[in-house]
């Protein structure tokens, strides 16, 4: 059974990657992740805002509190407070990808393309065999377009992409007013994957404090259905790398996902759940699946169910918002 893979130039020997978490924040939890069977690992990003705290010492001016810009970064955590500094960064990502066999994917998470571009630089001499951009930003100004929250993202691609030769995959976050065409145009850019999708960490209210507070909840495999459903509508529509992050909780997910249509599988809250070793788990459970349905490659997998191959493509559509509907009201009046 052939389990290898192809993610944006890099060939990989399974299909299950571990995504952006605290477990890649050492080598030996890299390590740990390559011996349960990863066939990549993306580092944990570093945020824009970390890198200009550092280089300009923002910090020393928002104790003075004099500066506007300050101000508003007085709710991102201090210099010290991240676990591992830029510097640490890449001296990790250096060690790592001595230690081990499988790429080392570096993240970076910002929105501008100033000043902190030239680290992505810094990663691939540093050894990452590519560069994940996670571009979350949650556009709250009524006056910023679809339009211009597009263009700035697409700008932000080029300019990473002129700066590395690795290749430079994007996590968006899931809600677009045109996913299909802000794809193509993230590809026309220079983009050689999508990772689909970010989180989109809402928070809530301490309503006993009356502050907002923010909640990470790890994720369940009920949550797979977006990412899964944008994955089947992009395959075989663009010639570009899709990552399937959120909702892998089991063999299941990753068997959806790759039918779907994605190269490659991320996972991070079953890992946080179950230790890195479920990894394992997950191969083999595909290996399982692969077997008793005959299939004898993951290529022969990929996309097999993407909404170009199934018999009906209606299904990814507004025909499957009416059936849905109707479909529920008929169940409903039976039992009523
Ligand atoms: C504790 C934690 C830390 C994370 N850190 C990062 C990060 O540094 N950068 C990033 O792009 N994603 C980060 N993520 C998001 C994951 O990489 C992943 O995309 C997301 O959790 C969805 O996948 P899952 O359902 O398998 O958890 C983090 C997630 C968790 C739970």
């Amino acid at each position: 059974m052939n389990l290898t893979t192809k993610y944006m130039g890099l060939v990989l020997k399974n299909p299950i990657v571990a995504s952006a978490s605290p477990l890649s924040e050492s080598v030996g939890g890299i390590r740990r992740l390559e011996e349960a069977g990863a066939a990549a690992v993306v580092l944990f990003s570093l945020f824009e805002e970390q890198l200009q705290l550092e280089a300009t010492a923002l910090e020393q001016h928002l104790e003075e509190g004099t500066e506007s810009f300050a101000e508003a970064l007085t709710y991102f955590p201090k210099v010290g407070d991240y676990r591992v500094g830029p510097e640490q960064y890449l001296e990790l990502l250096h060690q790592a990808s001595q230690q081990v066999q499988i790429p080392i994917i570096g993240s970076l998470n910002g929105i501008s393309s100033k000043g902190w571009i030239e680290y992505a630089r810094k990663r691939q001499d540093a050894g990452a065999q590519g560069i994940e951009l996670n571009l979350y930003y949650i556009p709250t100004d009524p006056k910023m377009s679809a339009l211009a929250v597009e263009k700035h993202k697409v700008e932000v691609v080029q300019a990473v992409k002129a700066a590395v030769t690795v290749p430079v995959a994007v996590k968006l976050s899931p809600y677009f007013t045109s996913m299909a065409s802000l794809a193509r145009k993230l590809k026309r850019a220079g983009a050689d994957a999508l990772v689909l999708f970010n989180r989109f960490y809402q928070p809530d209210f301490d309503i006993e404090e009356l502050t907002v507070s923010p909640t990470l909840h790890l994720s369940t495999a009920e949550e797979i259905r977006l990412p899964l459903c944008w994955i089947a509508i992009l395959r075989g529509q663009l010639r570009i790398s899709l990552a399937a992050t959120t909702g892998v909780e089991t063999s299941a997910e990753v068997v959806k996902y790759l039918l779907a249509g994605a190269d490659v599988v991320m996972t991070t809250s079953a890992l946080l759940r179950h230790g890195p070793g479920h990894i394992a788990t997950l191969l083999s459970g595909l290996q399982q699946w692969m077997e008793a349905k005959e299939y004898k490659s993951v290529k022969q997998m990929r996309g097999a169910m993407s909404q170009k191959n199934v018999a009906d493509p209606a299904a990814f559509e507004r025909a499957n918002y009416i059936k849905i509907l109707e479909k529920y009201k008929q169940e409903y009046s039976l039992k009523a």
